[in-house]
């Protein structure tokens, strides 16, 4: 494959916003490759978008597995010997109580599950494949973080803007959006002087099996926020938490 093809990688790709991300990316002319947990799952979403004829590849890929990572880095490598776009888009929700405050009661084991999916494994991944993105013209790291992570919205419960989630936390979740956040910020500090592009998206509250029907954003505008930021130019912003082009309060 040419060089100049942007190749992006999509985690949690089979269904809800990171198919949909691999959609719209695809649609924009990158090649995408879609890691999905399962080869089934994985395989059928992929020939999904390749019945729309859009060029995408199935990877198996869960992202908690480190030989995953180890594997995914070889077969980028090889195939198409750098990455312009990661997004870290798979993630959990654990627990019963995710509409409430779940602080004084939160297991350690469903903190620990939440962490490793949605903070160790991010973090892993993106420093294993990160030489194969130091390699493109214009790296572009996306982490699907959440308004939910923002400490300002947590503790805004005087603020009647921000009352909706005044008693709405669970915990687990939000402190591991929260830590992701930081790694965002941290990551692009950590690259502010090379081109590659860091940032954290907060897609909205979308209809998916994570955000339930109740959800008032349809997918594919759930997908909008890591789709931009994936494809940001030289002038876009790093170390940024961004909804639909608006700066979020950490
Ligand atoms: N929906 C919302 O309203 C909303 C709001 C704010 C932020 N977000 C964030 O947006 C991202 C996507 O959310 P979504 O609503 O699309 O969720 P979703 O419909 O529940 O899909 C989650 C995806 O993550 C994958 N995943 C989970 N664990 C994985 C693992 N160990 N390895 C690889 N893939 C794994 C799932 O794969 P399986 O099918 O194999 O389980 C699935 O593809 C998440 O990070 C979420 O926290 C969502």
């Amino acid at each position: 494959m040419a060089n100049d093809t942007r190749v992006a990688l999509v985690t949690g790709a089979n269904r809800g916003i990171g198919l949909e991300t691999s959609r719209q990316l695809a649609q924009a002319g990158v090649t995408v490759i879609m890691g999905g947990r399962t080869a089934d799952a994985i395989n059928a979403a992929a020939e999904t978008l390749r019945g729309e004829g859009l060029p995408v590849l199935p990877l198996v890929l869960d992202v908690v597995n480190p030989e995953h990572h180890r594997l995914a880095a070889k077969k980028i490598e090889a195939d198409f010997g750098k990455l312009d776009i990661l997004v870290n888009n798979a993630g959990i929700v654990t627990g019963e109580h995710f509409g409430m405050n779940s602080a004084t009661s939160i297991a350690p084991e469903a903190l620990r599950e939440t962490f490793e999916v949605n903070l160790f494994a991010p973090i892993a991944l993106t420093q294993a494949l990160l030489p194969l993105i130091e390699k493109s013209p214009a790296g572009r790291i996306v982490n699907l973080s959440s308004i939910l992570g923002s400490l300002t919205v947590n503790r805004g419960w005087d603020d009647p803007e921000m009352a909706a989630y005044a008693d709405f936390k669970p915990t687990a979740y939000d402190t591991s959006k929260a830590a992701l956040n930081m790694f965002t910020v941290h990551l692009a500090a950590a690259l502010r002087h090379t081109k590659i592009k860091v940032n954290s998206a907060h897609p909205g509250w979308v209809k998916t099996d994570m955000g339930s029907e109740a959800a008032p954003m349809e997918i594919v505008d759930g997908a909008k926020t890591s789709v931009a930021l994936a494809l940001l130019d030289a002038d876009g912003p790093t170390g940024a938490f961004i909804h639909l082009g608006e700066e979020l309060p950490w």
